[in-house]
């Protein structure tokens, strides 16, 4: 049978493509027509890389082809085709990056972890110096706000899948638009998903797919029931989520999606979308028009986190863990941002 890649490549239209690639009907070939040439947004190559991975993996017994890929010339060279298995274009992380983008990008767990071991440090400080690299490659600078918050941001999602999601290996990729003043970072792992990864505490078990993504976004809460005890810097403390969507909100967006959930933030309104997605994946754009700013809010996010935590249930009521605070950023707000 022939499946139609969805022709808008929004992540909306791909969370619905979740749905329907699961519910095809078997077959001995399924060919995908990727149609003609059109734009491939990081976190959408992202999403379609997984969902094709996982339905290739499901039909072991079936053929799967592809037509209409040559079309795609900028995602082969991103690295997309043979980030699901298709020999076609770059392998992922292969295109150098540049001043705008990060190819799709695959992190090794077990490689992040012997890295930690071989230099007797956490492992959140190699995941930080390549969050730190990454977000040089997209800002082509080493500090400044951007810089800071890209970092931040990356590291604690890629954090996330290291210590929570058991997943082997990370993909990202990211793009820079400084004339449209907007970043987008995808991050996504084919990890146990949030649900399961928040029910390693007693407090959050048995809930939804949607309910549990509601509440790992809150502060203090974490799947680890060891979260906001001693005062490590990587202690976990629950604050990852909810400091990255709310500085991502601060005129952009924040997604994410597991199982057969996904929400989508930004200042004023939450709109859900059903799906069926492997692991977690996560989507921030970021507005960096709005960052100067963010250093006198950052402060009150954690501020504002740390009373609501008082009042959710199983939340850390003690602290936001050094790392998840975000202190290490300095800002110069008289810096200009895309110069
Ligand atoms: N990629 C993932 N896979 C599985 N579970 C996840 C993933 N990302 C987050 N979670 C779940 O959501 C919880 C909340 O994540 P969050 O980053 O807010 O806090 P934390 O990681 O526990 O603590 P901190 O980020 O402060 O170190 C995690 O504890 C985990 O249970
Ligand atoms: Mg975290």
């Amino acid at each position: 049978m022939i499946v139609e890649i969805p022709h808008n490549l929004t992540p909306a239209s791909l969370l619905g493509f979740s749905q329907t690639l699961d519910n095809l009907p078997d077959d001995e070939l399924y060919e995908f027509d990727f149609g003609a040439a059109r734009w491939f947004p990081p976190f959408s190559m992202l999403l379609l890389s997984v969902l094709l991975k996982r339905f290739r993996d499901q039909r072991p017994d079936s053929r799967c082809r592809a037509r209409n890929h040559e079309n795609h010339t900028y995602a082969a060279y991103l690295g997309f085709f043979q980030s699901f298995g298709l020999r076609h274009g770059n392998e992922p992380g292969e295109a150098p990056g540049s001043d705008s983008y990060v190819p799709i990008t695959r992190l090794d767990v077990a490689e992040i972890q012997a890295e930690a071991d071989a230099a007797w440090v956490e492992p959140g400080e190699i995941i930080e110096a390549r969050a730190r690299e990454l977000s040089g490659v997209l800002t082509q600078t080493d500090s400044g706000p951007l810089f800071d918050t890209l970092s931040y941001a990356i590291r604690e999602i890629i954090r996330n899948t290291v210590e929570h999601s058991g997943a082997e290996a990370v993909l990202l990729c990211a793009q820079h638009w400084p004339t449209r003043h907007e970043v987008e970072v995808g991050i996504a792992d084919a990890g146990v998903g949030i649900q399961q990864g928040l029910a390693n505490n007693p407090s959050y078990r048995g809930l939804t797919n949607r309910d549990a993504l509601q509440t790992a976004l809150m502060p203090g809460v974490s799947g680890n029931p060891q979260a906001g005890r001693g005062q490590e810097v990587w202690q976990n403390s629950g604050y990852g989520l909810y400091m990255t969507n709310r500085i991502c909100r601060n005129g952009g967006r924040f997604m994410i999606c597991s199982g057969d959930s996904a929400i989508s933030l930004n200042q004023a309104n939450k709109t859900e979308l059903p799906c069926n997605m492997p692991g977690t994946a996560v989507r921030m754009l970021l507005n960096t028009h709005r960052l100067p700013e963010l250093r006198e809010q950052l402060q009150r996010f954690r501020d504002e986190g740390h009373q609501a935590a008082q009042t959710i249930r199983g939340a850390n009521r003690s602290f936001a863990s050094t790392a998840s605070q975000m202190l290490s950023i300095d800002f110069d707000p008289d810096r200009g941002l895309d110069d």
